[in-house]
Order: C-alpha cells, then sequence, then structure tokens
C-alpha cells in the first residue's frame, strides 16, 4: 500500500512537471470505471455519483459501447469529412428522428457544438436588413471556453483575463421573461440558454418559464438555441431536457455523454435554419468521427429502445426524496434543487471540504459553485448506492457544523 501511495504521489509530480494546471484535481488517479463503480491505482473503489460531469450516463465500461468501438475501430477510425462515413449517417438518423430538429452538425466537444450553433445563428440573421448578430444568453449560464463560448457564458469568473470579447452577446437574469423582453432589439437574432443551468449550481427555472421563452421567440422572429450538453441525453429523464417543457428549439447543442466517454459534439437544428451553412462555412477535421459516432448510436438507441428513462426517473424521484428528508434535518442545507438524475443541494456554507470527506469514504461527488453539491450519478445507479451516499452526507454534514 505504501508502494501504491507512492506511485500515485509519482503520478501527480509528473503531472504538476508537464501538465499546465488549469484544473483543481482531487489527489486520486483513476485507472478503472465498471458501471457506476471506478477504483484509483490503490485499488481503493469509489461510488460514482459525477459520471465524468455527466459524461458516462449508461456507466463506464458498458459492454455495447465497447463492443461497438471495437467493431469500428478494427474497420477504419478516421478518414476526414470529405468522404461519406456509415456511423455518422447512422447517427445523424437517430438524432433526427427522435427529436425535433431535420440535420445534424457533428464537431468534437460542448464548446464547439455551441461555437457552431452561434455562427449558424449569425449567418441566418444575415438575411434581415440591418442584420440580425446579437445573442441574448443567461447570468449563471456557461457554454464553453472557447473566446466566442466563455463570452456566452453568463458568469464574469469565466470571461475575465480574456479581454477584447467578440461582439454581440448580453447577459439577463435567468428565468426572468421581462428582462429578457427587454433586452431584445432588431439586431438579436438568437436566445440561447440551458433548460436547466448546470455549472450555475443545477438552477431550475420556474414552470413554463421555457415556454415563454419560446413565444418571445416566436413573436420576434428569433431562433431558440438550447444547450442541452448537460440536460441531454437522458440526465433530466427525458432524452433532451426539452420533452417536458411541451416545446421545441430551433438549434439544441449536444456533446458531453453523447458518446458515453468518446469526444463528441453535435449541433441539431430545424431545416429552416441548417440550410444557411452551406458548403464551406463550417467544419471540423474530427467532427463525426467514425469511432465516437459508432458508440453514439449505442448510446441513443440504449437511452430510447430500453426502460433505462424509466428507470432514471424513479431512482431520480427517490434521490429527490432522500435529499428532501436530508434538508429536514439539516439546517445547513437550504435547497434541493433538479430533475430526473440531475440533482444539488445548496449549503449554507462551503461545498468543498463535503466532497473531500465523501472522497475520502468512497463517494464521487462534485462542488458546483462555492456551496453546491452536485450528483450527476449514472442513470443505472441503485436505490441501494443513493441510500449509501445519503447515510455519509448526513454523518458529513452533522460532523460539519
Ligand atoms: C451546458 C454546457 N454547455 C457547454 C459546455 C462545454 O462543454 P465542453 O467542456 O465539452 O466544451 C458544458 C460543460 O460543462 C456545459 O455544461
Amino acid at each position: 500500500m505504501q508502494n501504491e501511495k507512492l506511485k500515485m504521489r509519482g503520478w501527480m509530480a509528473k503531472d504538476a512537471n508537464y501538465i499546465m494546471s488549469t484544473y483543481p484535481r482531487h489527489p486520486v488517479v483513476i485507472v478503472k470505471g465498471d458501471g457506476f463503480r471506478v477504483w484509483d491505482e490503490e485499488g481503493n473503489e469509489y461510488i460514482d455519483f459525477f459520471s465524468g460531469i455527466s459524461v458516462c450516463n449508461l456507466g463506464h465500461s458498458h459492454p455495447a459501447v465497447i463492443s461497438a468501438i471495437e467493431e469500428q475501430i478494427h474497420r477504419i477510425f478516421h478518414i476526414s469529412n470529405l468522404f461519406y462515413t456509415i456511423p455518422q449517417i447512422e447517427l445523424a438518423e437517430l438524432l433526427i428522428k427522435h427529436s425535433f430538429a431535420d440535420k445534424a452538425f457533428f464537431c468534437n466537444s460542448g464548446a464547439e457544438a455551441n461555437e457552431a450553433a452561434i455562427k449558424l445563428a449569425r449567418i441566418w440573421g444575415k438575411q434581415f436588413s440591418p442584420p440580425r448578430y446579437k445573442i441574448i444568453t443567461m447570468e449563471g449560464s456557461f457554454h464553453g471556453r472557447t473566446l466566442a463560448t466563455l463570452t456566452a457564458t453568463g458568469q464574469e469568473k469565466v470571461r475575465r483575463g480574456f479581454e477584447p470579447l467578440p461582439e454581440g452577446f448580453l447577459h439577463v437574469p435567468f428565468d426572468n421573461i421581462d428582462a429578457l423582453r427587454r433586452a431584445i432589439d432588431k439586431e438579436t437574432c438568437a436566445i440561447m440558454l440551458e433548460p436547466i443551468q448546470g455549472e450555475g449550481g443545477i438552477i431550475v427555472p420556474s414552470a413554463h418559464y421555457l415556454k415563454k421563452v419560446k413565444e418571445l421567440c416566436k413573436e420576434h422572429g428569433l431562433l431558440l438555441i438550447l444547450d442541452e450538453i448537460q440536460t441531454g441525453m437522458g440526465r433530466t429523464g427525458c432524452l433532451f431536457a426539452y420533452e417536458d417543457e411541451g416545446i421545441k428549439p430551433d438549434i439544441l447543442t449536444l456533446a458531453k455523454s453523447l458518446a458515453n466517454g468518446l469526444p463528441i459534439g453535435a449541433m441539431l437544428a430545424t431545416d429552416e435554419v441548417a440550410r444557411f451553412f452551406s458548403k464551406g462555412t463550417h467544419a471540423s477535421t474530427f467532427g463525426g468521427n467514425p469511432v465516437a459516432c459508432a458508440a453514439a448510436k449505442v448510446v441513443v438507441k440504449t437511452l430510447v429502445e430500453t426502460e433505462i428513462l424509466d428507470y432514471s426517473r424513479q431512482v431520480g424521484y427517490f434521490f429527490k426524496q432522500q435529499l428532501e428528508r436530508l434538508k429536514e434535518k439539516h439546517r445547513i442545507i437550504k435547497e434541493v434543487r433538479g430533475r430526473g438524475l440531475m440533482w444539488a443541494i445548496e449549503l449554507d456554507t462551503p461545498a468543498a471540504p463535503i466532497v473531500d470527506a465523501c472522497l475520502k469514504r468512497g463517494y464521487l461527488i462534485n462542488a458546483v459553485q462555492e456551496r453546491v453539491l452536485r450528483f450527476l450519478p449514472p442513470l443505472i445507479i441503485t436505490r441501494e448506492a443513493v441510500l449509501g451516499l445519503i447515510s455519509i452526507l448526513d454523518e458529513e454534514l452533522k460532523r460539519s457544523l
């Protein structure tokens, strides 16, 4: 065991030597995953309530995903978008069949999917006189780390230091329809938002807010861009969170769990908008890579053809009840928020010590914003695992008083 600890310290030292220091990492080297469990180099087991920030929604090392990757990797793993590839076409067909959209564009990450959405909205806006280019986004939102997407992001800490920022982004308070209405002018092309703010601290808007946003878009002829990079692919109990709201966007972005862990991003759009992207207007060397697409096909099929979404809703409801019970016991918990298997508790105190304590006791959870504990388990998490986490949270919250 002493040896293993030394090995781990060795990796941490090498990481510090060779990798730019952009992440506040936990002192654990994860080497293996299976279902909702992962293991570190020392052989310690952890129950995963994090899913790599809502990426491994089907669980780690999902056998059907592994088979699809293996099969594809033996055929071909890259050729470029200057040729047709079957997994990409089949994935697009599946996504279109199960969504509002008519066309897909593939890339490699969430930021790229949003970047594509911003470009599509702007090129769409060029048809008007004066041209429309402004995009209204929400305070507290998160849309990525490229220059355009960090400008779209409604968090000052993400933007600070990178000025001058691209023009044409306005931020308004989330869940405030009047502020949104006031921000629209004749140069606005789109409203872009997350159905539930993830990095903002699992902020769920009030009922019918998204419907009102959609109505505003219709009234002013604006595009509605939904960033479902965190809420999509079953996280909130539906394939896409917009399904619960009785609305349809014009553009939707996906990434994270689309391929259950392989890098992929996608932008979906209606034909009316997608036609403004023509040959040469946008591209990505790796976008729609055959291996990532083969994995993503399994993810979509599993979500729509099995009982996993029903199951996740039931366990999610159980989780919510347990968190609410915990809130009754601990005054330090100010609020329980979430939907499906996307949950958070807001504390009166910093959340990081609780995250560290849970890690030491074999549970991976995450702090988002300073005082919010976030839980994003794989959709296959069991009630028993939920109860295990709740009892540890119960003890640690007591201890933190
Ligand atoms: C809602 C949302 N949009 C965009 C992104 C950026 O995705 P990526 O890190 O893949 O660029 C994230 C990442 O956390 C996100 O949660």
